[in-house]
């Protein structure tokens, strides 16, 4: 049985991740620092699962922690989700998000290559394409970012390519989400950002349960379907399967640097989004169309056929899906 360390997997995918590697059959190890989770979603996992597992609560930038880790532990692989993720966060404040993100990938990196673990996967994301240059998006489309968190994604892109390239008995996958949504079944783990929600679907749902009176639909004037921003929303399960199946290409190839699109491949516009969570549950979502947010592009969703030809994965949950689990999540809490 292959052992797989996760760090950040307290968190929002990383949680998810877990429950489906468990299930999977693998053994894991989890380390998170907390930042932006806390302990529940530990135990959360157990409960789901049924199976217990080390727990660490660690900086991944601290280089003598994760020693240790890999001193107590023969670990197979690593998938790397621990990092900041908030784009205005990211403009106001970017040597904190340059200092964790890059940070805490070098220090596993080097501690990696100290205990001979050559196996990663890390969580990229479709902020390194930037304004599309084409549609869908395709992994060779041209990179570009317009902001700090997107800059670290690309910069550790680029870190892991010049590590394969000094040693191919290096196995990386990067994977570039679109945009995960969604909860498990049981209610037990998803998404629950503190305060103002940044992203949509959080964002609705606080509508929904009166916690915010309104939503607010960034422009209504792009050219897109119904002049609303069209994104690749994706079912955070079927994001923690992907793992899974890019886990089971490293196992399988000897060496390899892979790219994969995890998107469904479909748009949805925010209006689609919002009727599809009012329709399946049967609630309330007031909005008002106001101006639209600096730095937002009209249209973003993904080519997946690389995925799916290579690590035989399909997104499979619909948008009705992802608008009943996210709500029964934030009801179940
Ligand atoms: P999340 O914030 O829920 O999870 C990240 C976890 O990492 C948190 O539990 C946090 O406490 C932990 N963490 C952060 N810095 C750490 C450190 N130095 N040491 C130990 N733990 C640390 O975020 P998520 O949505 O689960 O995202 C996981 C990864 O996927 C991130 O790297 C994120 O940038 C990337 N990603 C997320 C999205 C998205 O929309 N959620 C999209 C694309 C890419
Ligand atoms: C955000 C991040 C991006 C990240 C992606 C996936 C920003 C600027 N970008 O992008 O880096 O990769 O999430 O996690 O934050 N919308 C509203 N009202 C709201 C919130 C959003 O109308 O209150 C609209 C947006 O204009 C957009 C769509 O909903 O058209 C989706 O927005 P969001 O969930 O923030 O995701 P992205 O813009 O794709």
């Amino acid at each position: 049985m292959k052992t797989i360390f996760i760090t950040g997997g307290a968190g929002y995918i990383g949680s998810h991740t877990a429950v489906e590697l468990l299930e999977s059959g693998y053994k894991i190890i989890v380390a998170d620092n907390f930042y932006n989770s806390n302990i529940n979603s530990i135990e959360n996992i157990k409960k789901i699962t049924g199976k217990d597992f080390n727990f660490y609560e660690i900086d991944i930038c601290n280089k003598a922690e994760l020693q240790k880790v890999f001193k107590d532990n023969e670990i197979d692989a690593v998938i790397h989700f621990a990092g900041y993720k908030a784009v205005g966060e990211s403009v106001a404040n970017p040597l904190m998000y340059y200092r964790n993100n890059i940070d805490s990938t070098l220090s596993l990196l080097e501690v990696m290559q100290e205990f001979d673990c050559k196996k990663l996967v890390f969580s990229s994301s479709a902020t390194v394409y930037g304004e599309p240059e084409k549609l869908p998006l395709d992994e060779n489309c041209r990179l570009m970012t317009t902001n700090p968190y997107g800059s670290t994604k690309l910069y550790i892109e680029g870190i892991l390519k010049d590590l394969y390239t000094s040693n191919n008995e290096w196995g990386i996958s990067i994977l570039r989400y679109f945009n995960p949504v969604g909860a498990h079944k049981s209610g037990l783990i998803g998404e629950s950002p503190n305060g103002i929600p940044n992203n949509l679907m959080p964002y609705i749902v606080k509508v929904a349960n009166k916690e915010i009176s309104h939503l607010n639909i960034f422009g209504n004037d792009y050219s897109t379907k119904d002049g609303t921003g069209v994104r690749d929303y994706i079912h955070v399960i079927d994001l923690a399967k992907g793992h899974v199946k890019s886990l089971d290409k490293l196992f399988r190839d000897e060496s390899c640097l892979d790219v994969f699109n995890l998107g469904t491949g479909n748009g949805y516009s925010v209006l689609e989004l919002v009727n599809t969570f009012i329709k399946v549950n049967n609630v309330e979502i007031p909005y008002q169309i106001v101006e639209r947010r600096p730095g937002d592009i009209a249209e973003c969703y993904a080519d997946p056929s690389n995925a799916k030809e290579n690590l035989k994965w399909k997104a499979e949950l619909s948008l009705e899906d992802m608008c009943k689990d996210a709500w029964h999540y934030i009801k179940k809490n």
